[in-house]
């Protein structure tokens, strides 16, 4: 780029475009490391995963008198990890690596830990502890990707703000049990 120029120059843009093409969305301006942003992305894939098998077991075990708004609850955090995770899986093949579903590992993969709880306040907070464990690491994933893979970033930063909510729903449920 020339000194001042706010934009590389029209040819210099051009070139670079046609070359290795068979690359598709990942061009010679993507700056992060990509097997760094693979592994982080598939880590995120894993724990979303973990949190639709968390979230299920839970929405089908919810028992009591409380147990129907709760349930409902839960069950709309599955669906939205599940679509987190589909998100997810799409920006890995976009960047030309694999989203790795391998059931073996899942746990460790994983941020999130899957812990299936006995009553239905020990499934809430564990569901709180593991939305504040992806809040954190998300944080992490969305400072290493910056500038320089601003589209990942972006996905991550949604994310992470359905997870806040996620949070402060089931703290906000665990306050109402509390109150009962
Ligand atoms: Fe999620
Ligand atoms: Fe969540």
């Amino acid at each position: 780029m020339k000194e001042g120029a706010f934009l590389s120059d029209i040819q210099t843009l051009r070139r670079r475009a046609r070359e290795h093409i068979a690359q598709g969305a990942v061009t010679p301006g993507y700056h992060a490391d990509r097997d760094t942003a693979l592994r982080l992305l598939n880590e995120a894939l894993a724990t979303e995963i973990l949190c639709v098998l968390r979230y299920k077991r839970h929405y089908f075990m919810a028992k009591g008198i409380h147990a129907e708004g709760v349930a409902a609850e839960f069950l709309e955090h599955a669906n939205d990890e599940q679509q987190h995770a589909d998100q997810i899986a799409a920006r890995l093949v976009q960047l030309g690596g694999e989203p790795d579903f391998n059931p073996e590992g899942l746990t460790s993969r994983s941020h999130a830990e899957y812990v299936e709880g006995d009553t239905l306040e020990d499934m809430i907070r564990e569901d709180l502890v593991a939305e504040r464990i992806a809040i954190d690491s998300y944080k992490e994933i969305i400072l290493y990707l910056g500038d320089k893979d601003p589209t990942s970033r972006r996905l991550m930063e949604d994310i992470l703000a359905t997870e806040e909510e996620h949070a402060d729903d089931m703290a906000n449920l665990l306050e109402d049990l509390g109150r009962h």
